[in-house]
């Protein structure tokens, strides 16, 4: 059975992001797959220190940190996962500040030790995951691709995580009103993401 797992940087639980990824996991569902959404507000994710002592040690597997909090938990599901969705509200151009910081923690996925120049490494070019990537925001979508981080971000954390990007879900123009639904378009377009993660 296919497991996709959705990692959820919003702070609105039924808000814009929330339905776009409640849509492409019950096509998933549908589809006979098992699924699990995390939100990051629920979790206890420390701030990555810039130590560095995770990325000392060479090979595949992700370095250790020395924070004793919820991170070695969610990489487990990672790891375990076919498949990911990684979704975050644009919030001053990029990911949120709560999928900020679960993505600085990311750096144990790189070698990268003290004394050699040079970018970090990443530890393996496998890519055998799929992942969705979902963003928002009030602006247009296509100025949300042009003049944000977000998408680009979300794309390589796929990269990091052992993902290769199948399908992306730039919604633009919402944020009007207080309690919006998800237009119809992205609804076809959430559930087409959905339909791709299990095929
Ligand atoms: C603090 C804050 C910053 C925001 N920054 C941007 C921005 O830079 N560009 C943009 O188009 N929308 C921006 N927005 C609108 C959000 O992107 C939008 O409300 C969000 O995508 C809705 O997702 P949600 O329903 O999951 O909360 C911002 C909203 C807030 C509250």
């Amino acid at each position: 059975m296919i497991k996709i797992l959705a990692i959820v940087g919003t702070y609105r639980k039924g808000g814009i992001i929330d339905s776009a990824v409640d849509e492409i996991l019950s096509v998933v569902e549908e589809n006979g797959g098992q699924t699990e959404k995390i939100y990051l507000i629920d979790k206890h994710i420390e701030f990555c220190t810039n130590c560095r002592k995770c990325t000392q040690s060479e090979g595949e597997h992700y370095g250790r940190c020395f924070h004793n909090d919820d991170m070695e938990e969610i990489l487990q599901k990672i790891e375990n996962a076919d498949g990911l969705v990684l979704a975050s509200p644009v919030n001053f151009y990029n990911v949120t500040a709560v999928m900020r910081r679960f993505i600085e923690r990311l750096v144990c996925f790189a070698y990268w030790p003290w004394g050699k120049a040079g970018a970090p490494k990443l530890r393996s070019k496998i890519r055998s995951k799929k992942a969705v990537i979902v963003t928002a925001t009030a602006m247009p979508a296509i100025m949300q691709q042009l003049f944000t981080g977000a998408p680009r971000i979300l794309k390589s954390i796929a990269k990091l995580l052992g993902a290769k990007k199948i399908d992306s879900l730039i919604i633009g123009m919402i944020a009007v009103n207080e309690r919006e639904t998800l237009p119809e378009k992205y609804v076809q377009k959430a559930r087409k993401a959905g339909q791709r993660l299990t095929v």
